[in-house]
Order: structure tokens, then C-alpha cells, then sequence
């Protein structure tokens, strides 16, 4: 019978994908090489459901019962057999990828969906070797995939739209937030987004207009702070879309429409200065906590959450 969720590879993100795929009642099985790694995703799954039934955002009855439809392979074929929905979350390499859509593109008949979970390769490319690459598309789960609520649900040039739409849903079940994107581009369509921002703000901090921690604090304590709620498009309509267009026509000659990296950048990957890694990046980080901000971060992202979920239900 075909009432599975089958995510192969159990590492950092695949186990997050399999807690929420549990999470949502579906029968999960996370598959890795072997039944060492994959009983380690388990786990690791299980710390994702424990995190957040422990912060509120499922309940001890969801948590239990997720428990319960979790299991751990390291047969494909097997595992296969019962699948209704595929994530691919192994290697970011292309090739790897090719290899294992091929054998999971033979291995499932052509109703199932092939999805992989890749930040950056291209689906089209990923399903090349596949005879029906209409049923695979990308499935861009951010990190961490238990909390972070966005899915970018990407098409490749072969993929069937009405594959795309049914995957997009049944991630609607799982209270994640999936977007429909209909190109196969670099940077899907969020990265496309972020990487606007951070190509202005080193510009930004390269020409001295403001210092790196005045740049994340006007953003976070800005924008940010509405963004949840509120993105930029829903703002051009609150505010008038007349008065968006003088905006964009007064700011934008004068904002970086660079092609390329900044110089200041590439000046301070040459001199070794990368990030926290090496103690210094934009941030002196000899005398700060990366583990600190990332609790912090994590923290806001699940009151977050919380909140939007609760103005949704109102
Ligand atoms: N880490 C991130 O921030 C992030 C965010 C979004 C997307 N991604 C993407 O998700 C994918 C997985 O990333 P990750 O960070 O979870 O990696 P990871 O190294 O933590 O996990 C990968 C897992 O896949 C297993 N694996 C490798 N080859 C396999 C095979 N042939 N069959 C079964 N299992 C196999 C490995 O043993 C490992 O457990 C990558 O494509 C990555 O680009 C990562």
C-alpha cells in the first residue's frame, strides 16, 4: 500500500523534512546508505518533533502520534514499494543526484512525485536521466526545516504543472508555507530576493554610507519586523502604487545594480577574513557567540510562527 512519505537521506535537513512529513499524520520513512545513519536521522527526527511539541507549536498528542509513524530504511526498493511521495535530500552534487533520481525515476510508477530537496541545482538537470521528469520538481526546505515554514516548490522545464500543484498542497497539510515557482532559475525565488538585499547592503557598508551592524539592525528592526505579515508587494499596495513608482524612480539610479560580487567582498574573502570561522567577517566575532545568536534566532522564529499562526486563525 502506498501511505508513505519516503525522504532519502537523514542527515541535517532529511530529518526535519520526515518529522514534519510525521508531524502532519503521514507515515514517514527516512532512508541514508545504511541503517546506522538512517537510525541516527530517526533520532534526530524525533529531537525535531520533541523541539517543537516542547515550544508549543504541536501538540503532545501530534508529537506522540508522529512518533509512532516514523521509521528508519536503507532498502530503496523496499521502501519504494510503499511510497506516495518522494524527498530527495542526499549530497548536493549533480551527478549523485542524477544517479539516484534515474533509479528512484525506475523504481516508482509514474504517479509519484520525485522531489529533491537541492539549494541550488537545477531540477531540470537533477531529472535528466529520467524518463518521466514531468513527476519530479524541487522541494527547497530551509534550514531548519522543523521550523522555517517556507518550501519553494520549484518547476523544471519538464515538470507537469499539476504535479507541482499537488505536491505544493500536500505541503499545505504539513504547516509548512510552499510557493509555486515556474522557471528553473539560479537562486529559485527567495534566494533571488535575499541576494538583492545583501548585494545592496555591502554596497551599502563598501561605500560608507553605514556601518555592517547599523545595516542588519535597520533591516531587522525595520522591514523585518513587518515582514512576517507583510511583504513588500502587499506594502506598494497599502501605500499607493503611484507613490511606490516615484519611490523606485527617485532611489533606484542611485542603488547598486551590480552583476557581479562587490569588490569589498571578494577583498575580504582574499584577505581571509571569513566570517565567524576566522573570527572576522563583517562582525568581530573573537569576543561574540554564533551559537547564542542562532538560539536567539531559532527562539524568534518560533514565537514567529506562533504569533502568525495565531493572527491567521482569528
Ligand atoms: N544544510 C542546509 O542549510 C540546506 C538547506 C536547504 C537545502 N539543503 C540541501 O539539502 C540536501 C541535503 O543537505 P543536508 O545538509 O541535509 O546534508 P547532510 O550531509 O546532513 O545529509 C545528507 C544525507 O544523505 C545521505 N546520503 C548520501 N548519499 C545517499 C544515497 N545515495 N542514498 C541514501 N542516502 C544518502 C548521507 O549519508 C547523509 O546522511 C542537499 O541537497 C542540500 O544542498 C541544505
Amino acid at each position: 500500500m502506498r501511505d508513505s512519505v519516503l525522504v532519502v537521506g537523514s542527515g541535517m535537513m532529511g530529518s526535519g523534512i520526515g518529522a514534519m512529513a510525521a508531524l502532519a499524520g503521514r507515515k514517514a520513512i527516512l532512508l541514508d546508505l545504511d541503517r546506522e545513519r538512517a537510525e541516527q536521522g530517526r533520532k534526530k527526527a524525533m529531537d525535531c518533533i520533541r523541539f517543537r511539541a516542547d515550544n508549543g507549536l504541536n501538540t503532545e498528542e501530534e508529537a506522540f502520534r508522529a512518533a509512532g509513524l516514523l521509521e528508519c530504511s536503507d532498502n530503496l526498493e523496499e521502501a519504494c514499494a510503499r511510497a506516495f511521495l518522494v524527498i530527495e535530500a542526499i549530497v548536493e552534487n549533480v551527478e549523485v543526484k542524477q544517479e539516484m533520481f534515474a533509479r528512484l525515476d525506475g523504481m516508482l510508477p509514474r504517479e509519484v512525485p520525485i522531489c529533491s530537496n537541492t539549494s541550488g541545482l537545477r531540477i531540470t538537470d537533477i531529472s535528466s536521466k529520467c524518463v518521466c521528469a514531468e513527476r519530479t520538481v524541487t522541494t527547497h526546505f530551509w534550514l531548519p526545516a522543523h521550523l522555517v515554514p517556507l518550501v519553494e516548490v520549484v518547476m523544471g522545464d519538464r515538470t507537469d504543472e499539476a504535479v507541482a500543484v499537488r505536491v505544493r498542497d500536500e505541503l499545505k497539510t504539513w504547516k509548512k508555507a510552499p510557493v509555486l515557482v515556474k522557471k528553473d532559475l539560479p537562486g529559485q525565488l527567495a534566494n533571488r530576493v535575499f541576494q538583492a538585499i545583501i548585494r545592496e547592503s555591502i554596497d551599502i557598508v563598501a561605500s560608507g554610507l553605514a556601518s555592517a551592524e547599523d545595516v542588519d539592525t535597520a533591516i531587522s528592526c525595520g522591514m523585518a519586523m513587518r515582514f512576517p505579515v507583510w511583504g513588500p508587494l502587499k506594502h506598494l499596495d497599502a501605500i499607493g502604487l503611484e507613490l511606490g513608482l516615484s519611490v523606485q524612480e527617485t532611489v533606484l539610479p542611485s542603488i547598486s545594480g551590480d552583476k557581479t560580487a562587490n569588490d569589498y567582498l571578494k577583498r575580504m574573502v582574499t584577505e581571509g577574513n571569513l566570517g565567524v570561522k576566522t573570527g572576522q567577517g563583517f562582525y568581530d566575532w573573537k569576543e561574540r557567540s554564533i551559537e547564542k545568536d542562532m538560539a536567539k534566532r531559532d527562539q524568534f522564529i518560533i514565537e514567529a510562527v506562533k504569533a502568525t499562526a495565531k493572527l491567521d486563525s482569528e
